[in-house]
């Protein structure tokens, strides 16, 4: 029987463009695995590796789209796969609609196929018809590749550390995010609606270079604060409101993902600075937690044990710390978790676990650090605390020696954001 020789065949495509309604597309965004791989930035393209037995047959190649002087007139300007082949230093590249005899000539012999399983319904059908055009062959004496595996998980094993180049650029988006952050301090007046903040947020990404948020602005306002993915943006915010913006910048693909909190009318109530001050507490315990060799799942207990004691104190919580911890009753107050892997994506690849376990930190890891507490007029607690929902969240990297918060430039204590928001 025919053995098969090559070292295996990976082919990753970029996402479709997506239709917003009739003919109009929402903006173009690549596909994050796509993108880690080559940094191509045009839709209609798959990137294809290939495992020679020895290393130097190995070959990176793209499919793109031919140049189109016609279509580019009217949308602009694509590379075609002479000048991308230049430009992105792949070995060979091709024009797509080679792509799918090219694959199944090169999958004939291939021990695997790498590619993703039920990402891209068009795809697994396109991975399917090649596979079946291989086998068709397989009296002709080559052999078909035995095994298809989900690239995704050895792609996020990779995407989850990040190299010199992936810092800079979340650095870059990092530093955009906090100077929004700061001008809806400054700019925020008793009186505007939420999208009139939001506006300003936008404003600050795209003039200093971002190319999108990395998720839909949350502009959360009085009551709002409490809702954790509220979208609608368009209540009038009140002098005595908290603001909860959680929002953040994409740069080059790479995302931010900062979340403030502030006064509207730039005082803190006593209660607004109690439970402000709480989760400040928290997410400083949090921050110092996040260091090489702790446990990811580590931050997220300090997150609750400190919380747990702040509601006991402030007597929203009855009970000993233990007890609230065990019977969860601070769920109430907060319910989510304390964050999560940032890269690509907002909330990126990477495994929480491995083998059940929680994975241990290790330079080069970025991830969001974000407690929080939220009071609704349901929880039956003095009218005071009604409506007060606060969240802090930084973008903290795992260092050799510690971490570095990406995001620190960004106002945070309370006499620090009474500042921001003075005017
Ligand atoms: N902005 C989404 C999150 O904080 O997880
Ligand atoms: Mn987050
Ligand atoms: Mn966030």
């Amino acid at each position: 029987m025919r053995k098969q020789t090559g070292g295996g065949i990976a082919s990753v495509p970029t996402a479709p463009e997506a239709i917003r309604n009739a003919d109009t597309h929402y903006p173009y965004r690549p596909d994050s695995h796509f993108y880690y791989l080559c940094g191509f930035p045009e839709p209609e393209a798959v990137v294809v590796l290939i495992a020679g037995a020895a290393e130097s047959d190995s070959k990176q190649i793209l499919f793109c789209r031919d140049k189109n002087p016609e279509r580019e007139i009217w949308d602009g300007f694509r590379y075609g796969p002479d000048a991308t082949r230049e430009i992105f230093g792949f070995d060979e590249t091709y024009p797509i609609t080679q792509l799918s005899a090219k694959l199944a000539d090169w999958t004939c012999d291939q021990r695997a196929i790498y590619t993703p399983l039920g990402l891209y319904p068009a795809w697994d059908n396109a991975t399917a018809a090649t596979l079946n055009e291989v086998r068709s062959r397989v009296r002709t004496g080559i052999a078909a590749p035995e095994t298809v595996i989900d690239v995704r998980a050895p792609l996020a094993a990779m995407r989850l550390f990040k190299d010199k180049r992936e810092l800079e650029l979340l650095r870059r988006a990092a530093l955009i995010s906090s100077s929004a952050h700061r001008r809806a301090m400054r700019e925020t007046r008793p009186g505007w609606y939420e999208y009139q903040v939001e506006a300003e947020l936008m404003h600050e990404f795209l003039r200093s270079g971002a190319q999108a948020v990395a998720y839909p602005s949350i502009v959360a306002s009085g009551p709002n604060a409490c809702v954790l993915h509220y979208r609608d943006n368009n209540r009038q915010a009140q002098a005595s409101d908290l603001l909860l913006i959680d929002a953040g910048c994409e740069v080059d693909g790479y995302a931010s993902d900062i979340t403030r909190t502030f006064p509207v009318g730039g005082k803190f109530s006593g209660e607004q600075k109690a439970i402000y001050e709480l989760v400040l507490a928290a997410q400083l315990a949090c921050i110092d937690a996040v260091q090489p060799g702790r446990m990811f799942h580590d931050y997220h207990e300090v997150a609750e044990r400190v919380l747990a004691q702040g509601l006991i104190d402030l007597k929203l919580c009855e009970g000993t710390l233990e007890g609230v911890l065990e019977s969860g009753a601070y769920k109430q107050f907060y319910m989510h978790r304390a964050g999560h892997w940032l890269g690509l994506d907002v909330h990126d690849v990477g495994l929480y676990r491995i083998d059940g376990e929680s994975r241990p930190l290790e330079p080069g890891m970025v991830l969001t650090v974000e407690p929080g507490c939220y009071i609704r007029p349901a929880d039956k607690v003095p009218e005071e605390f009604w409506d007060i929902g606060v969240r802090i969240e930084d973008d903290v990297l795992v260092t050799a020696a510690g971490n570095e918060n990406l995001t620190g430039s960004t106002p945070k204590t309370v006499a620090d954001i009474e500042a921001a928001c003075a005017r």
